[in-house]
């Protein structure tokens, strides 16, 4: 069971870190950590669920090939290797140095053969139709519109003919204030990236809305899955 509203829209139609002009994290094993700590605490567990139900939603199968743009340290991207299996390829890029050191020995200590590249969205180091699967969660949010478009532009050309984008992302509300405003600036309605995925060459768009939650910081989140025209 999951907390979130559904909808379709399918009808209506050491390294050094990489240069962005998004936001990098570069905290490694304090990102873990910290993130634990918010999301158990303050956010009664939503991130996990949000991570979890954009996993099942892309429903990978042993021996695809799947990327994660902003994969942080990697937990996903490695919860996805564990699907793909050792004849599958999964890939996460992030700017951050750090993030992706602490991915990799995530992935050493594991003996997961999940690859860890610094990189940005808006820029992938992948030639055309490289992936059946693309995951984007909670990075949208740290991207202008120009970058997510940019990006957006990048994933739909490395992604196959027919394969499944999922974004997970908190989504911007207009009365937040202060540092949670600041924090969402970058957050797009669910609504508004719709659009932008349409835009970009995807059709098929299903949402999820998991709403903000009483006695908790969780500030409301989206996941749409999507597939490449
Ligand atoms: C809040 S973290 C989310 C990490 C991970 N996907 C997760 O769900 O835990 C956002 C990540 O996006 C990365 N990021 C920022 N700008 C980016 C860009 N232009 N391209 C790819 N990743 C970017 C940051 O470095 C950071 O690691």
């Amino acid at each position: 069971m999951h907390s979130f509203a559904h909808h379709n829209h399918s009808a209506a139609g050491n390294a050094q870190d990489s240069e962005t002009h998004g936001l990098v994290l570069k905290e490694g094993w304090r990102y873990d950590l910290h993130g634990w700590l918010m999301d158990t605490f303050r956010f009664r567990s939503q991130a996990h669920r949000l991570k979890r139900r954009a996993v099942a939603l892309a429903n990978v199968r042993p021996g695809e090939r799947a990327l994660d743009v902003g994969c942080g340290t990697g937990t996903l991207a490695l919860d996805v290797q564990r699907r793909v299996g050792a004849t599958g390829r999964v890939v996460g890029i992030d700017p951050g140095a750090q993030q992706i050191a602490r991915a990799r020995s995530k992935a050493a200590r594991r003996h997961l053969p999940a690859e860890f590249q610094v990189g940005v969205i808006e820029r992938l180091a992948f030639p055309d139709q490289t992936f059946d699967v693309v995951f984007s969660t909670l990075m949208m949010h740290h991207l202008s519109d120009t970058l997510k478009r940019q990006g957006l532009a990048e994933v739909a050309r490395v992604l196959k003919r027919g394969g499944r984008l999922v974004i997970a992302d908190f989504t911007r509300k207009q009365d937040r204030q202060g540092r949670a405003a600041r924090f969402h600036a970058g957050g797009s309605s669910i609504q508004d990236l719709v659009a932008l995925v349409k835009d970009a060459g995807f059709e098929h768009l299903d949402t999820e809305e998991a709403p903000p939650l009483r006695f908790s910081a969780f500030p409301g989140a989206g996941i749409i899955s999507a597939r490449k025209r």
